[in-house]
């Protein structure tokens, strides 16, 4: 079966469908135990086969990778380990040839501690220009031993580090990931002249790191819990910097995705104001337990605060820091919370996947754009790290407690027979992957009609081919308790069944995709979902 060929427009963006790669879990071409360009280069016709719109790469610069690549050292430059400069160019060209746009991911809160910038500012010494450009402050207590003041980090553990000389240098996340300076032009300007860079080299849309983080409050007082304004999250000269963005976007056509987590609904759509960003990711989403009155809240309250603004909603199940859909959806706990994370969380993979197949017919039913994660449509599961293999600075800044988010950034099985299956052809990969993972490659799965993976490119063809799906009108239908029913345009149905029994069908001319087998009376059974043509 040929895939439609993917729609054209420019507001491509509004109802796209958008897989995210992790370079350096994704496929290795060169051998040496990483992901990398040449790896998704040649892999690139399973994306296009797939059926998705775009494609956006989390950090692929140079970077000591001390956090994955949010830690860059040169925004301009592809880091040795993942290719070049010239190859990422080629990547992009190659992809857009096959229909699929590129996101490349800026991370304008911070950069790393070996970025020109920081080791100039070290070198310079208190009281200089290079200074500035970063949150360098005296300690407090008579020697200067205490810290500016008592944020608390977005990693566990502490926010400022000191160096030799004295002063103190602000870091909401690792130390090794100095936070810049957003009150200073010269960070604008560099900002604006990397999105020409990328946009340049055409690229179609950037996803902004940890968007709501830039701007800290000049005075840095002490953090007090429930502070309005927030000290250093959503602070209203954000919106500033992100409409100097906009008016850069709109030079290339390009458009922006930003990780906005923020629980007031109503500050969160301030970044989709039509001048400000295009979308945002939905972790209200994203985190919600697969209960069906939580998640018709969601849905719900997502739709009602994109609306006033006119941007599109985005769907999120998972990404690279955040439990694996189907382990999550297999757990007691269905919901998902940084904080709660612990090692040797019971959950029941084959509940877990009848779950993640039904909410991956929920979210692509749904008005808007989708995220999908590399493996995402594997179903694969979150990985137990051993103890020594761990490399995320979230388990070890959590001092052991939290085991970090590499369970969900192992190295892709693309053939079940294949030394790491397939992964690459030379050196262990860079975390190691379970030895049961032969039944989630690639090549069995795509011969199997009822695998993850079918399941998701009947999904997406469909998506493409069938009239109802993307922007437009939701409206819920009556069904039983638990039950989510709701048509889209063209009479296209969705029911998704969150209870426990198995539920009746709304009349419909043609069963266009389900979930899983419906029982023997034609019944939904329950963790199931179908796309009907009413
Ligand atoms: C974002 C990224 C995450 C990274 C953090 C710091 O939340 O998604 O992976 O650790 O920012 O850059």
């Amino acid at each position: 079966m040929a895939a439609p060929t993917p729609h054209d427009t420019d507001d491509w963006w509004r109802d796209a469908v958008i897989y995210q790669v992790y370079p350096r879990s994704f496929a290795d071409g060169d051998g040496d135990g990483t992901g990398d360009l040449a790896g998704v280069r040649a892999r690139l016709p399973y994306l296009a086969d797939l059926g998705v719109d775009a494609v956006w790469f989390t950090p692929w610069y140079l970077s000591p990778l001390v956090d994955g690549g949010y830690d860059v050292a040169d925004y301009r430059t592809v880091d040795p380990a993942f290719g070049t400069l010239a190859e990422a160019e080629k990547l992009i060209a190659e992809a857009r040839a096959l229909g699929i746009r590129t996101i490349v991911d800026i991370v304008p809160n911070h950069v790393s501690d070996q970025h020109p910038w920081f080791r100039a500012a070290l070198a310079a010494g208190p009281g200089s220009p290079e200074r500035e450009l970063f949150h360098f402050r005296p300690g407090r207590g008579p020697d200067g031993a205490r810290p500016p003041n008592d944020w608390p980090s977005q990693f566990s553990g502490a926010t400022w580090t000191r160096v030799p000389d004295g002063e103190w240098y602000l870091h909401l996340f690792s130390p090794e990931q100095p936070d810049l300076n957003w009150a200073h032009p010269a960070v604008r300007r560099e900002h604006e002249d990397i999105l020409r860079f990328w946009f340049e080299r055409g690229v179609a849309g950037v996803r902004i790191d940890s968007a709501a983080l830039l701007t800290k409050d000049p005075a840095l007082p002490d953090f007090v819990e429930g502070a309005d304004p927030h000290p250093y999250i959503d602070r209203d000269d954000l919106h500033d910097v992100y409409r100097s963005w906009r008016a850069v976007a709109d030079e290339y056509g390009g458009v922006f995705v930003g990780e906005v987590w923020l629980p007031d609904a109503e500050r969160f759509a301030r970044y989709l104001r039509p001048d400000e960003l295009h979308t945002a990711f939905n972790f209200t989403f994203l985190t919600c337990p697969w209960e069906a009155g939580r998640l018709r809240r969601a849905i719900d309250g997502t739709l009602a605060e994109h609306a006033p603004v006119g941007a599109p909603a985005t769907w999120v199940l998972c990404n690279h820091d955040v439990t694996r859909t189907v382990t999550r959806y297999g757990r007691a706990d269905t919901g998902f919370d940084f904080a709660a994370k612990r090692f040797g969380t019971p959950a029941d993979p084959e509940l877990g996947t009848r779950r993640a197949r039904a909410a991956a017919l929920l979210t692509l039913a749904l008005p808007g754009s989708v995220y999908v994660y590399q493996g995402e449509e594997l179903g694969l599961p979150e990985a137990d790290i051993p103890l020594d293999r761990i490399q995320d600075p979230m388990h070890f800044r959590s001092r052991g407690t939290d085991p970090g988010r590499d369970g969900c950034r192992v190295p892709l099985p693309w053939e079940a027979g294949a030394r790491w299956y397939g992964f690459g052809a030379g050196d262990e990969p860079w975390l190691p992957q379970p030895a049961t993972w032969a039944s989630y490659a690639v090549d069995r799965q795509s011969a199997d009609p009822g695998s993850m993976l079918t399941l998701y490119r009947r999904a997406l063809r469909l998506r493409r081919s069938e009239d109802g799906f993307g922007d437009g009108p939701l409206t819920w239908l009556p069904a039983p308790r638990d039950v989510l029913a709701f048509a889209r345009p063209h009479g296209l149905l969705c029911v998704v069944n969150l209870s426990g029994e198995p539920a009746g069908l709304p009349p419909h001319e043609r069963l266009l995709l389900a979930s899983g087998p419906l029982d023997a009376e034609g019944r939904l059974p329950p963790d199931t979902a179908v796309w009907l043509r009413g």
